[in-house]
């Protein structure tokens, strides 16, 4: 008997997409996070490399391995079954050959993820495709990709000048033309980045690249105030999730050095 049962999917997208509805989507990396996000109203969920960053403590997002994203992967969609799960395709992945990004993008997808995103297009746009063409839904990831950061010489916005922004609107291009269901602008102008969002016949996923994007997305850690110490301009701090473990954890300990804690009742 065939059951038809509603999945998540990338045509959750294009729907949101065509009703003009904004598309929002954060990051995950855990089970525990995940099974709040469960509950709450975001479209997407995406496992990204920024874990190297803003879990595991190293400065940059390039140790981050297949083997790695596919763990962080597999612990989201334990905890969000219901949701849309887009995984990060590690460092230089997609410039390995398409067998290593086939197997790349496979290990991710069955570790739980409904698509992969990878970074860049020069030089790759054929995997890209070829990826796509496998039956595997790819998400762009243009402007700052931080898989480069040493060859962009840093975090920084990019495609300010006139030739730089018509290499980014080559690139978007080429990148909807190799079969990709959306692409995230990060760290772009936000004049560029509502151009491309008009042009493009894929949605556009800002992050640093204004209100003109189909959708937005945000590092749950930094919107949630657990990274004070990262004041990047297109951070809001939604939540002091920072000040919340402070306070939580001061008045564990208090509670045990005066012996409040545990009472008899929190005992067997
Ligand atoms: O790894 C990540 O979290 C990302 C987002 C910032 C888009 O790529």
């Amino acid at each position: 008997m065939l059951l038809l049962v509603s999945t998540p999917s990338i045509l959750d997208f294009a729907s949101a997409h065509a009703a003009g509805r904004k598309f929002v989507m954060v990051t995950a990396y855990d089970a525990w996070s995940a099974r709040l996000l469960a509950t709450s109203d975001v479209d997407a969920l995406l496992v990204g490399d920024s874990a190297m960053m803003v879990v595991h403590g190293e400065r940059d997002t390039l140790g981050a391995t297949t083997e790695l994203m596919a763990l962080h992967t597999r612990a989201v969609a334990r905890g969000a079954p219901g949701k849309l799960i887009v995984a990060d395709l590690p460092f230089l992945a997609v410039r390995k050959g398409r067998a290593h990004a086939l197997d790349a993008a496979a290990a991710l997808l069955r570790a739980g993820a409904h698509a992969v995103k990878a970074e860049g297009l020069r030089g790759h746009a054929e995997v890209i495709a070829h990826l796509v063409e496998s039956g595997i839904p790819v998400m762009g990831h243009l402007g700052l990709t931080p898989q480069s950061v040493h060859a962009l010489g840093g975090y920084k916005v990019q495609a300010r000048s006139a030739v730089a922004a018509a290499r980014l609107r080559e690139d978007a291009a080429a990148l909807a033309a190799a079969g990709a269901f959306s692409v995230v602008l990060e760290c772009v102008p936000a004049k560029l980045a509502r151009a491309l969002t008009a042009e493009l016949p894929i949605p556009t996923i800002g992050i640093g690249a204004g209100a003109g994007c189909a959708g937005q997305i945000l590092v749950l850690h930094d919107l949630l105030g657990f990274t004070p110490e990262f004041r990047p301009r297109f951070v809001r701090r939604f939540a002091d999730g920072a000040k919340l473990v402070q306070t939580g954890v001061a008045r564990y300990v208090s509670a045990v050095r005066t012996a409040k804690f545990p009472r008899p009742k929190e005992s067997f």
